[in-house]
């Protein structure tokens, strides 16, 4: 979902190699290997990855072989080609249980094997690439989804006389695909930027407050959205509480600041479903 933002943006304005299943595997370093031999990039971003925080937790080892060995092959081919790399992460690198927002400097402690994989592959890019920047996102939609936006527009549009029972106690910074993409112009416009960056918008809302400005921006603001506990929808991965990610290094850094998820929300909903 992101690379798909990322190339219908950059194409045409950079010289853009867009690599992808099945010949290119992140699994695989020959197959990693003969991409970037055949290109030599300046610069790699590293959107691939076992996304699905549930299948991840029933299959501990291929979230391992996809999230932490990928990123490390990803890393390694980098180095070889002389790339700097910029390799997406993701809030569950946190427990989530403390409220307010994380720093990049505070402490992980991954509650999901989704998280431990994703955080073993961070380490392993820090370990093995040192021209990195890792960007940590979360509460991911964009164009084409899936996601929770496209998730709750379809049910709603489905049954309009449905109430949409929606959990009100997690707590995160809903973040468009295009933000993110206009937050990695910047940083591949700074070189001698490294390290890890948070890039999700500014705003903390629930799911279920978030639901209700999803379905007002379609015009299904008329859907019954009923707020519930956590605890009413049991799933193998535990979901943090408290998601949000602090953008202060960011504005160190002198980045432009990312927008507000209102803002990105009202700018993809209508364009994603025209009335
Ligand atoms: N979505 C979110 O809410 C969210 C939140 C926090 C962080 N992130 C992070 O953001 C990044 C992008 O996420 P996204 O939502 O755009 O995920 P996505 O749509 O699931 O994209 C991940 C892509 O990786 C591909 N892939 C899987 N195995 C691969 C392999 N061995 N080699 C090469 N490609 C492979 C997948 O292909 P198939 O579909 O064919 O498997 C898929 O196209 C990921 O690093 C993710 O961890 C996402």
């Amino acid at each position: 979902m992101l690379g798909r933002t990322l190339v219908r943006r950059w194409q045409g304005a950079h010289t853009l190699f867009v690599a992808d299943l099945p010949e290119c595997d992140v699994t695989a370093p020959e197959s990693l290997e003969a991409a970037f031999g055949a290109f030599r990039p300046e610069a790699v971003v590293h959107c691939a990855a076992m996304t699905n925080v549930d299948a991840c937790e029933g299959d501990r080892e291929r979230a391992y072989r996809l999230n932490a060995e990928g990123s490390a092959n990803v890393a390694r081919a980098c180095v070889r080609a002389g790339a700097r790399l910029i390799a997406i992460s993701t809030d569950y690198v946190f427990s989530g249980d403390e409220p307010g927002e994380r720093a990049e400097t505070d402490a992980t402690a991954p509650r999901t094997v989704y998280g431990a994989t994703k955080l073993a592959g961070e380490d392993a890019v820090r370990a093995l690439c040192p021209d990195h920047v890792i960007g940590r996102v979360a509460w991911l939609y964009g164009p084409g989804g899936p996601s929770f936006v496209h998730t709750m527009v379809r049910l709603a549009r489905e049954d309009p006389a449905r109430t949409l029972t929606v959990v009100d106690d997690q707590f995160g910074n809903p973040t468009s695909t295009d933000a993110v993409a206009g937050a990695l112009e910047a940083i591949l416009g700074r070189p001698e930027l490294r390290g890890t960056f948070h890039l999700t918008c500014e705003g903390v809302v629930s799911w279920c407050g978030f639901t209700r400005e999803i379905l007002r921006l379609a015009g299904l603001g008329g859907v019954a959205v009923r707020p519930c506990a956590t605890e009413a929808f049991p799933r193998p991965a535990p979901r943090p509480r408290h998601s949000a990610l602090s953008k202060a290094k960011l504005a160190a850094a002198g980045l432009p600041p990312m927008p507000t998820w209102q803002e990105a929300l009202a700018r993809f909903v209508p364009a994603e479903w025209p009335v």
